[in-house]
């Protein structure tokens, strides 16, 4: 299992300024949430993590190692499940140990416990456009279970999901991270859920993005979102990114 790491990390695209001087550090096991403005650089650091994108300066590490590259053990689920629609959901989910040519028997085995995992058991001859948007996401996490993952990197994974949706995964997601050692970076731009969620927060300002503050949340598990300690979170991230209060 693995840590994460970015140090002083800056990043721009031409002469344009996204990411200014960095600095995140998870632990193994850890759920960790970026939350931030629109346009902040989020997506950006993500994708550092998953080997996608290099700092212009700066250092990034998995357990310590620079990351360069993408690694099968670390991997990244967006908003848009990217779900193959000519597959089934058992072919979709099953596409990664083809491509490692796992025999088809262990294939198959694989898949479904994970599928049961997520829910969807029973679901393996669909095809994706015969999923609700919450089933698709499901079916995208179960792609990224099955390879056993260490490192679960999920950019703004419910953004595009119906409100009542968005909170059953919120508890799913953390029914399959606890206990299984997996280190977790989450993108959000949804307050709430970045406190429902993480171990820490990063809150990131407006680009060029800067880690404003990281909050230790250290709230017991499952969260009330409307304790004294989730409320004082909340506004406190509020007030960060200049919201909390209603300016006339
Ligand atoms: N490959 C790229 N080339 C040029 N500009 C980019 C690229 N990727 C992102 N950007 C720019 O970087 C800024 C931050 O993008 P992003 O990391 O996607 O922000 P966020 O996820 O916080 O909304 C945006 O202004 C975006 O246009
Ligand atoms: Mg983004």
């Amino acid at each position: 299992m693995q840590t994460l790491e970015l140090k002083a990390v800056d990043k721009f695209f031409g002469e344009l300024q996204v990411l200014s001087s960095i600095d995140i550090h998870v632990e193994q096991g850890e759920f960790a949430v970026i939350v931030g403005p629109s346009g902040c650089g989020k997506s950006t650091a993500l994708r550092m993590l998953a080997g996608l994108e290099h700092p212009t300066s700066g250092e990034v590490f998995g357990n310590g190692v620079p990351i360069t590259d993408p690694d099968p053990k670390r991997v990244l689920i967006f908003q848009e499940h990217a779900l193959y629609p000519w597959r089934t959901v058992e072919q979709n989910v099953g596409f990664g140990l083809e491509l490692a040519n796992i025999p088809v028997k262990e294939r198959k085995k694989r898949v479904n416990e994970v599928l049961d995992k997520v829910g969807l058991d029973g679901f393996q001859s669909y095809y994706p456009q015969q999923l609700s948007g919450g089933m698709k996401q499901r079916a995208s996490i179960a792609r990224a279970l099955v390879m056993n993952p260490e490192v679960l990197l999920l950019d703004e994974p419910y953004g595009a999901l119906d409100a009542i949706t968005r909170l059953t995964m919120q508890n799913e997601l953390l029914k399959l991270w606890k206990g299984s050692g997996m280190t977790c970076v989450l993108i959000t731009h949804d307050i709430d859920e970045a406190v429902y969620l993480a171990d820490s927060i990063y809150v990131m300002s407006p680009r060029p993005g800067k880690i404003l503050e990281k909050i230790t949340t250290g709230l017991p598990r499952p969260r009330n979102r409307n304790s004294s300690g989730f409320v004082e979170i909340r506004q406190r991230i509020m007030d960060h990114l200049d919201i909390g209060t209603y300016h006339i």
